[in-house]
């Protein structure tokens, strides 16, 4: 099996080999601290060999859940917010049918979300489509919580005990929580509900490899045991023995942290394929919240392209240069589709006649890549051979692996996200939730 690869070349104009080379001992020491539970953060550190700790049954166990959703429902409803739900629409929008909801005659459940918003007209919506559908719910939930998952699953549990009876909803609703803390929980053993436990050594943002990512995977159709092997593969690629230069994770993060030092205080996360959409969103909350503190951190953006060429592409090439992008490039696209000749060529794209439109996507691509790099803003790629559950497996562990040793190199706790709390206690205050009486006195003196 191949590697997927990271390739520097085109950001070593920007920054020298030799700077990017003086990282080895402080990423190998990064690295160290991670595997030993030395640095900050060390009580959230179980995602580090989580993969090949993963034992079989376990996956066969999730697999059985699975099955028993994939059979009794039409739709299953992930609800969950944040690391309790990127991971796993990533990986399955990644691997999906674009279209793939409008399917008719489908072997799979359509895969929806909620719990991720507080939006009034979505969850109306949601709920009307769902009336007449047979569906299930899986609940994500660390904490046990959050206002927007218990929210989306008040209502979700209301409506499938009124359509389908107490004791079926029942055994169409899984929770995946806390193993003894949280609302979630009690609600859970209270109600008998099928449940998962998310570890306490890991953060949401470090949990797609969890029960988590995992059972909604596998719901949607798509193998968790080759998710599971790519991770373990990437798992050795990234680990203690491998040197500076053969350690995907190690480059990366020192070239952008060196890249951080000379000014691009923006990192773009680039795609030239839609499926690939929540991959980077799901990196965005692993960055940003693992960065994003103490006054410091790489901006995490991202970008569809050639979509946003015709929109961000201007601000890209010739904006302020305090940007850098990394570009995930699928090497073989999954499908063929090759371009028609016309008789009257009105289109004047007979040029392209008999070739495939993912030979046109890869010289926009290249050709962005030059445009971009004359522009001044470096390029990273992960090359990647094609989308498939394993590849997906090995982008999901470098990219934590990375995002560890980035975290210590820029000496932040790459674990904790002490600012999330900061909307949620001004939203209970102005909500005059039970327990918030005094920040509720103390925010109206500010209305
Ligand atoms: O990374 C994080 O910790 C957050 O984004 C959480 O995943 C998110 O807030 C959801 O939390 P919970 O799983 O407790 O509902």
């Amino acid at each position: 099996m191949e590697n997927i690869k990271l390739n520097i070349e085109k950001s070593l104009g920007f920054v020298s080999k030799e700077a990017i080379k003086s990282y080895a001992t402080r990423t190998a020491e990064a690295n160290k601290m991670l595997h030993a539970g030395s640095g900050k953060g060390c009580d959230f550190l179980g995602w580090i060999d989580l993969p090949s700790s993963v034992q079989t049954d376990f996956l066969e166990d999730i697999q059985t859940t699975a099955n028993i959703l994939r059979n009794k429902c039409e739709v299953v409803v992930v609800a969950g917010i944040g690391g309790s739900y990127l991971g796993a629409r990533a990986v399955i929008d990644a691997l999906n049918n674009s279209f793939d909801w409008l399917q008719k005659n489908r072997k799979n459940p359509a895969i929806l979300y909620a719990g991720n918003n507080i939006s009034e007209d979505y969850l109306a919506e949601l709920t009307d489509y769902l009336e007449n559908k047979s569906f299930g719910i899986i609940n994500i939930s660390k904490s046990g919580t959050t206002t927007e998952t218990a929210l989306a699953f008040r209502l979700l549990k209301t409506l499938l005990e009124n359509k389908a009876g107490k004791e079926e909803a029942k055994s169409r609703i899984v929770a995946i929580t806390d193993a003894k803390r949280g609302a979630l929980r009690t609600l859970a053993n209270l109600e008998g509900y099928k449940t998962y436990v998310i570890p306490d050594n890991i953060g949401g943002r470090y949990s797609v490899l969890t029960p988590v990512g995992l059972l909604p995977i596998a719901v949607a159709g798509y193998d968790i045991k080759q998710l599971i092997a790519g991770a373990v593969s990437m798992e050795k690629v990234c680990g203690l023995e491998t040197p500076f230069e053969e350690n995907p994770a190690a480059v990366y993060a020192a070239t952008r942290n060196e890249l951080y030092k000379s000014g691009k205080k923006i990192e773009i996360m680039v795609n030239f394929n839609p499926k690939l959409h929540y991959v980077s969103e799901w990196w965005k909350q692993l960055y940003g919240e693992s960065e994003g503190k103490d006054n410091k951190g790489i901006y995490p953006a991202a970008v569809d392209l050639t979509t946003d060429l015709h929109s961000m592409g201007q601000w890209i090439q010739q904006g302020e240069r305090t940007i850098f992008e990394t570009v995930i490039s699928i090497d073989k696209a999954n499908r063929k589709v090759v371009i028609p000749s016309d008789k009257d060529n009105l289109d004047g794209l007979n040029y392209l006649a008999g070739k495939r439109v993912d030979e046109v996507n890869k010289m926009a691509e290249l050709g962005t890549q030059i445009a971009h790099v004359d522009g001044n803003v470096p390029n990273l790629k992960v090359e990647v051979p094609v989308l498939n559950e394993y590849y997906i497996g090995q982008l999901i562990y470098f990219f934590e692996k990375a995002c560890g040793i980035s975290g210590y190199l820029l000496e932040v706790n790459p674990f904790d996200q002490p600012g999330v709390e900061a909307y949620k206690k001004n939203m209970f205050a102005l909500l005059e939730k039970p327990g918030y009486e005094a920040e509720t006195k103390a925010i109206k003196t500010r209305l």
